[in-house]
């Protein structure tokens, strides 16, 4: 019989002779094993790791799951690989815990990069330890969770690292629209390990430690010359402000999980469950008198919309996608009457809530999002336009400005337009006008929807006329008080049917919630075909 003594390396007990004369025995073995997989053998990492700011993967997995919840896959787990001193460091788990747990009391799937193996690094092992997990999420119809912190292709298991990667995008493209992906940058990503979290729905991630970039600043040094910081390069700011890639940012990774944890309640599990309910104590008839007040009646007066979605959702708690990122837009998961709902508002505080290729980028991925996974669309306008300029359109604001057009005229799910100030040209029908397939449009009184401003419109079609006018400022301002008062009001799209109503602003919540218990049980369904082709 041979004894099990304690594990000199990560080499252990596994290649002992089993005794198989004794359960007692084999258990504690087993014991022992799991131990060690759960503890590793190199008790400094854990203290390089908190070192480094940063918890371990199993701390982040407690963070994450109600406690007690995790079933960990695969945990003895070694890779077989050899060159390069692999054979002699063969850890269990290989770099990854994968499992599944619950988050207030609903199944979610998990994998969790340890950066102690390996740096995180992904080999053959380690990325079909993930696929299993993906594989079990999809088939299951529970949203994945990754906790990534990771360094890439394992260099030193070559060509079968970057497969292992593929395998991962291969199943990121197809859990999209199935089941919720989110993704955690809690260290740095690089390679591969950053392009899967781009697959994902949301990437969350936590300033200091977390960092994502394709090539790292030793790389882009060499290649281009250019010099740059890691943190300015990939860190959260940089991927929450300029890139786009961060949906949401966080000063630290307790209150990055504990927000996933709140996202979570927001969303169905997969594409083929309504959205949570949670029970309303927010009456569902309140009125919104202050939206009066937040809206200045001048539509050249800036104000902030998130004042306005605050007025009209549930207890005024709303959370924002993307918050500095195209702030022009708004994209924001809140409540109406209980039920999850999907909000898109123009940013009157920012560049006047004009539609960009930033803003209209942003905005197709949430509308597209949202639809998937049968959140209800309201879309809050007030919207001057598409931003004029050679940038814009050189830079592609006609492609971009049609992945919005797109997403929109492509939903099913129930979508209310609501005009809280002017809507005019492209950006007024773009944002989920009737004519591109809104269920229901309403406005307020005092709204402007036009093809364009006043002012702009008769410099346009008075031009000739304004020029050789004796007093030219003074028949411009009656050309213009004319269009407005012919052209402008909502009536006159409420005579042609575009929009349903015209409300009280104070009945904004009330509107709203009524449209959308009628709508709940609409069913729409698009012609039959593979897929669509989005711009
Ligand atoms: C194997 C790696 C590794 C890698 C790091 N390590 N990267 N092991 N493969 N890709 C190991 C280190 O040797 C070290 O091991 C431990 O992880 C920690 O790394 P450090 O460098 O000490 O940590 P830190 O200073 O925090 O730097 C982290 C890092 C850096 C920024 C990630 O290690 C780095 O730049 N690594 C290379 C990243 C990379 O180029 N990846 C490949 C991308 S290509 P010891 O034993 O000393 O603790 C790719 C292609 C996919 O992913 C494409 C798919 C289409």
């Amino acid at each position: 019989m041979t004894a099990i003594s304690e594990p000199p390396s990560d080499r252990p007990a596994a290649e002992e002779a089993l005794d198989r004369s004794s359960y007692t025995q084999a258990l504690t073995r087993l014991e022992r094993l799991h131990l060690l997989a759960v503890e590793g053998t190199d008790e400094a990492a854990t203290e390089r790791q908190h070192a480094r700011g940063k918890l371990t993967a199993r701390e982040r997995i407690d963070l994450l799951l109600d406690e007690g919840s995790f079933h960990e896959v695969e945990p003895l787990r070694r890779h077989r690989a050899h060159g390069f001193g692999l054979e002699d460091r063969r850890p269990h788990t290989d770099g990854v815990v994968t499992g599944w747990g619950t988050v207030h009391g609903r199944r979610v799937c998990v994998y969790a990069h340890d950066f102690q193996i390996f740096g995180g690094s992904l080999g053959e092992a380690h990325a079909t330890k993930i696929h299993k997990v993906m594989d079990l999420a999809i088939s299951t119809g529970v949203p994945i969770v990754a906790l990534c912190d990771g360094a890439g292709a394992r260099i030193q298991e070559g060509v079968t690292a970057l497969a292992g990667y593929g395998g991962i995008f291969r199943r990121n493209s197809a859990a999209s629209g199935v089941v919720p992906q989110i993704s955690v940058i809690l260290g740095p990503c690089a390679g591969g390990a950053a392009y899967s979290p781009a697959l994902t729905d949301f990437v969350f991630m936590a300033r200091g430690p977390a960092e994502m970039y394709l090539t790292g600043p030793e790389v882009i040094a060499a290649v281009t010359g250019e010099h740059v910081t890691r943190d300015r390069l990939g860190g959260a700011d940089a991927h929450a402000r300029s890139a786009g890639t961060a949906t949401f940012v966080h000063d630290d990774e307790r209150s990055c999980i504990e927000d996933v944890r709140h996202l979570l309640t927001l969303l169905p599990s997969n594409n083929r469950e309504p959205p949570p309910t949670a029970r309303a104590t927010d009456p569902a008839d309140r009125a919104t008198p202050r939206l009066l007040e937040i809206v200045p009646s001048d539509p050249s007066i800036p104000y902030d919309m998130r004042a306005a979605i605050e007025e009209i959702v549930d207890d005024g708690d709303f959370l924002e996608c993307h918050e500095s990122w195209a702030s022009n837009v708004i994209c924001a998961l809140a409540r109406l009457s209980g039920r999850p709902v999907g909000i898109v508002g123009n940013q009157p505080r920012h560049l006047a809530g004009v539609l960009d290729r930033h803003a209209s980028e942003k905005a197709a991925r949430f509308v597209s999002f949202c639809d998937a996974f049968n959140i209800p669309l309201i879309s809050l306008v007030d919207v001057p336009g598409f931003l004029p300029g050679v940038d814009q359109e050189h830079g592609g604001i006609i492609r971009h400005g049609a992945k919005l057009l797109s997403a929109y005229c492509n939903a099913t799910v129930p979508r209310i337009q609501m005009i809280l100030r002017k809507a005019f040209g492209g950006a007024y029908i773009v944002m989920d006008s009737r004519s591109i397939g809104a269920d229901l449009a309403y406005a307020w009184p005092l709204n402007e929807i036009a093809v364009m401003g006043a002012e702009a419109a008769c410099d346009v079609i008075f031009r000739h006329e304004i020029a050789g006018s004796p007093d030219p400022a003074a028949t411009r301002a009656e050309r213009v008080t004319h269009y407005r008062r012919e052209l402008m009001d909502p009536y006159s799209a409420a005579e042609r049917g575009l929009i349903d109503d015209v409300i009280d602003p104070c009945d904004t919540r009330r509107v709203l919630i009524e449209g959308l218990r009628l709508l709940a049980t609409k069913h729409a369904d698009l012609p039959d075909r593979k897929h669509n082709n989005p711009p």
